[in-house]
């Protein structure tokens, strides 16, 4: 599957199915409500994540959100409870919105890819990024739920959702903090993953950076305001 940016859809819409369009043998078809994801994801077979892992995770919040925030993978919390940043980095990510002044309630949070991926070691599961190969199937339903909640901003975290959203591979310090637009009414905007700021390892630079990463999520919110 080629990835596009076309002009009037991001990359992720460009793989939206058209109304109507049959169950395919990769277990894939369209879903008329955010309600009918969950079951829809774990018939999946666009992939071979599903195996592993213990169901899919689907986007949650509001369904008419005008921001939707896009994550890389769910991780070991979310796979077992079935919910998006649920996690530690979760746990980052309510912290920055919340000092950004964004409710969460009112946002729809996904990620770019629905199945974790992982190692195991031992008794844990470690995370691993997924491949390209792997955001490309799973930008499908990424564009699904981009057509049914039609968020005016969407913001990607990270190096995957970016990739996914905008259907090339960018580099995070190049793009971040601005709208860029993908076509129609939406617009993109990148900034890091909260795991990044996770992993850290010095305090003083990790307080910085989550002092930038507050900053981008206010501007962006700032951003979304103005534009109406
Ligand atoms: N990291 C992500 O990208 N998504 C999650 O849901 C949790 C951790």
């Amino acid at each position: 599957m080629k990835h596009r940016v076309t002009e009037s859809r991001p990359a992720a819409a460009a793989d939206a199915p058209e109304q109507g369009q049959a169950d395919s043998p990769s277990g894939t078809r369209p879903v008329e409500s955010i309600a009918d994801l969950r079951d829809a994801l774990n018939h999946c077979r666009r992939c071979a994540l599903w195996q592993a892992a213990t169901q899919g995770v689907p986007g949650e919040g509001r369904e008419t959100a005008r921001l939707m925030l896009v994550g890389e993978v769910p991780g070991d919390a979310e796979d077992l409870a079935g919910h998006p940043f649920v996690g530690p980095a979760g746990a980052l990510l309510d912290r920055a919105l919340h000092e950004a002044g964004i409710d969460r309630r009112a946002v729809f949070v996904t990620n770019a890819v629905k199945h974790f991926k992982f190692e195991q070691r031992g008794k844990r599961r470690l995370h691993v990024r997924p491949s390209i190969a792997e955001v490309k199937a799973c930008s499908w339903w990424l564009a699904e739920e981009l057509r049914l909640v039609r968020p005016r901003l969407a913001v990607a975290l990270g190096a995957t959702a970016a990739r996914s959203l905008l259907g090339r591979s960018v580099t995070i310090s190049a793009m971040r903090g601005r709208a860029v637009p993908v076509g129609g009414t939406m617009h993109v905007w990148v900034t890091v993953h909260p795991s990044f700021l996770l992993r850290m390892p010095q305090e003083t630079r990790r307080r910085a950076e989550l002092a930038r990463f507050v900053g981008e999520l206010r501007e962006a919110i700032e951003w979304l305001r103005r534009a109406g």
